[in-house]
């Protein structure tokens, strides 16, 4: 159990079918004895009130596992103990840090953390300060094996002394249960350290909640404080817009991006299943012609959502609105429909591609580091189509699209399509590059001048299409 949890924590190139289904059968095997066995009237867990007598044995240098994403699901109440436990040393097991003044962001600030094992860094500023220059350890540290004839990641579970975990409810028994996405690594953290602390907003009496609709059986509960006043910020709140009165002038780069948007729309077929990342992709979904139907998937924790912008539900990063019949899950669920190679489309930005396929798109070693997140594993699974959306060239003219990438890489040969708001690429793994289509006044001529490769010209070569 603990390694199907920590796989998810740590996104190499890999494929983790085979590995990924046996233990996710084990799994699903144990979870529903644990429910039988929790409904009992005998109390595994214990009950706080206050929830810095809930931390306070945690002792300088643990390891503790923090649940929740970025700002979604996180336990507030535990993590502002620990400010006040002044513990020092940690090593932080999380998804990501939040942002710079809360979640794990705050014990960043107070250089109570030492280590962190986490996939992404995305907006917390002082994350990536602390990394770069050094003074915050980041451990990114995968072994590859190989079976038949695919490159497997093999590490070792990640464990933690102490788990903080955020739930929505538990009975008196210790069940718990969670509300909408905040299940995401919150769920299976709970299974993977020696002493497992919820906060919860509320205790419920025993069958409040169905046997079969408990997410974590008691046996994984030692501690249950009941939080209140929660603040559950939201990173990116994006809200419908009433009516514009007065159109802004359209900058530059937004005419470049709403090519790419519009060329990238025309991705999506009728029943697919797709992951978009943040920015252009997302925005793509927007234009999903109305006649079809298009199940997008969110890495921590939904199928079934648009990202058009109502407000209420935070996916962590932006807000979406969520569509009937859609599911929540938590992390390793959603790695469980990636790794086996159920999306059908995961559309990307980048920082390079090569010829062959090679994408670059989590740091700039030195400068930048946002963390590839889900990225490695969308990339890595086979059966899904790669579509990478970007800018034909970097700040400056320097070329993206090159012979081989220079960044570290997200994933060997795996990118089957670029749209830039100059060309649309086919890549071939071993051929390279053919140009399908070019924005109405270039020449093929003048996409060589801004291109770092070779391609080849397809001899349907057409207009960039738009939808
Ligand atoms: C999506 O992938 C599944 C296989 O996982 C396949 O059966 C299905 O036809 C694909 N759908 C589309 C629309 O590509």
């Amino acid at each position: 159990v603990a390694l199907l949890t920590l796989l998810d924590l740590h996104l190499w190139l890999l494929d983790g079918l085979n590995l990924h289904s046996l233990l996710l059968k084990d799994l699903l095997s144990r979870i529903p004895c644990g429910c039988y066995f929790s409904t009992s009237s005998q109390r595994s867990s214990d009950f706080y009130t206050d929830p810095t007598e809930a931390v306070k044995d945690i002792p300088d240098g643990a390891t503790i596992l923090v649940g929740g994403f970025g700002l979604c699901g996180i336990p507030e109440n535990l993590i502002n103990s620990l400010l006040k436990t002044g513990v020092k040393g940690l090593t932080a097991v999380s998804n990501n840090a939040g942002v710079d003044n809360f979640g794990l962001g705050l014990l960043l600030q107070t250089k109570q953390i030492k280590r962190m094992i986490s996939s992404y860094v995305g907006e917390n500023v002082e994350f990536e300060r602390q990394y770069l220059s050094g003074e915050l350890e980041v451990e990114l540290t995968p072994q590859v094996q190989e079976f038949n004839g695919r490159q497997y990641i093999m590490e070792k579970a990640i464990t933690g002394d102490f788990a903080l975990i955020k739930a929505w409810k538990a009975d008196r028994a210790g069940n718990i249960v969670f509300r909408k996405t905040a299940r995401n690594f919150n769920q299976p953290m709970c299974k993977a350290a020696k002493t497992t602390i919820v906060e919860v907003e509320e205790v419920v009496d025993v069958g409040t909640f169905a046997a079969e609709d408990i997410h974590i059986p008691s046996i994984y509960v030692q501690r249950v404080f009941q939080g209140d006043s929660y603040e559950k910020r939201i990173e990116k709140r994006t809200v419908k817009k009433v009516q514009e009165q007065q159109p802004k002038p359209k900058k530059d780069s937004d005419i470049v991006r709403e090519r790419i948007i519009r060329r990238a729309a025309l991705e999506f077929e009728d029943g697919m299943y797709a992951n978009l990342g943040i920015g252009i992709p997302m925005l793509a979904s927007n234009f999903i012609k109305p006649d079809i139907t298009v199940h997008l998937q969110s890495e921590n924790g939904i199928l079934g959502l648009i990202p058009i912008l109502w407000s209420e539900l935070c996916v962590g990063k932006e807000t979406v609105t969520v569509l009937p019949g859609a599911a929540y899950f938590s992390s390793d669920e959603s790695f469980a429909m990636i790794r086996g190679g159920h999306i059908n489309l995961t559309m990307l930005g980048a920082m390079q591609v090569s010829k062959y396929g090679d994408l670059a798109n989590w740091m700039i070693p030195g400068k930048m580091v946002k963390g590839m997140g889900g990225a490695m594993d969308l990339v890595a699974s086979a059966g899904t189509k790669v579509v990478v959306t970007m800018e034909h060239s970097a700040k400056g003219g320097k070329h993206k699209i090159l012979d081989k990438c220079s960044l570290p890489l997200t994933g060997k040969q795996c990118v089957d399509r670029i749209i830039t708001e100059k060309a649309v690429f086919d890549v071939d793994k071993t051929k390279g590059l053919t140009l399908i289509e070019v924005w109405e006044g270039l020449t093929p001529d003048d996409i060589k001048a801004c291109t770092g490769t070779h391609f080849e010209v397809s001899p349907k070569l057409r207009p960039m299409q738009q939808i």
